[in-house]
């Protein structure tokens, strides 16, 4: 098979073929998940949580991103590689260019950031100077301190509505994906359905055109967080690390995960 580009993403939804994400943070861990047939890799700033330590993602900075970048582009051949801009490295285009410009220049090939409303402007800016961009909607972990928490997002009838205007407006701004987190399986289904680019989700039911998971969730490591109910452990299953990624790879792929017992309604 070859390598994985941009261009192919648009492709698969088309083909209805599912796609396969997970996070990594180092070369070796890449490497396995690559063997593995993960098509898309992602550099995310759970990494503040779960290597770091730290109770939320808002402390990770450009430069811890840049160096776990670094390291996991070396361990792939295959997936694409996209990265996380942490808090507030979005919060102006200028920022954003600056950012995005280290993180592709590391070896990321597309960057992820969260929301919509100014980062709209974010996502054009960046789109119009060939950076790819991967939006982010629905639990939005970078928004913790005004939310409150981590909880489902798009319950009432109007932040439904909200999130699917949300999730047309990045894919019109020029957004390559976009990662729908912690949303009811309905209207995941339903922004999926209204859009031509890939959804990929984690706790947003199994219509999806792709599905995420980190890294640790995935191997059940305990990152002293409490286990949202999308997650689950694959090593269990999988008998081994990567035996554990391609146990993800195929459920994703023939639709079996997530059931109901890992999605929201
Ligand atoms: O930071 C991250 O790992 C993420 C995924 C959960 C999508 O943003
Ligand atoms: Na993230």
């Amino acid at each position: 098979d070859k390598p994985w580009t941009v261009p192919m993403l648009a492709d698969a939804k088309r083909d209805g073929r599912r796609l396969v994400m997970l996070t990594a943070y180092d070369a070796s861990f890449a490497r396995t998940l690559d063997n593995a047939g993960t098509d898309l890799i992602l550099v995310g700033d759970s990494l503040g949580m779960v290597v770091q330590g730290h109770d939320s993602t808002l402390p990770v900075t450009v430069d811890d991103t840049v160096y776990h970048v670094t390291c996991v582009a070396r361990g792939l051949s295959k997936a694409l590689l996209i990265a996380d801009l942490p808090f507030q490295a979005d919060a102006t285009p200028e920022r954003a260019l600056d950012a995005a410009t280290r993180l592709l220049q590391a070896g990321a090939a597309m960057v992820k950031l969260e929301g919509a409303g100014h980062k709209l402007d974010v996502i054009r800016f960046l789109v119009e100077r060939e950076i790819p961009v991967c939006a982010h909607l629905g639990l939005t972990p970078q928004s913790v301190l005004r939310l409150g928490g981590y909880r489902v997002q798009g319950r009432d009838d109007a932040t439904a509505e909200k999130l699917r205007a949300d999730a047309r407006a990045v894919a019109a701004a020029g957004a390559t994906l976009l990662v729908l987190e912690c949303v009811p399986t309905a209207l995941a289904q339903a922004v999926t359905a209204d859009l031509s680019i890939p959804t990929i989700g984690i706790g947003a039911g199994p219509h999806c055109d792709g599905q995420v998971l980190v890294l640790h969730d995935l191997l059940g490591v305990n990152s002293g967080h409490r286990r949202p109910k999308f997650v689950k452990d694959f090593l269990a299953e999988g008998g081994s690390i990567a035996g554990a990624a391609e146990a993800f790879a195929a459920a994703v792929r023939e639709g079996r995960f997530p059931d109901a017992a890992h999605s929201y309604d």
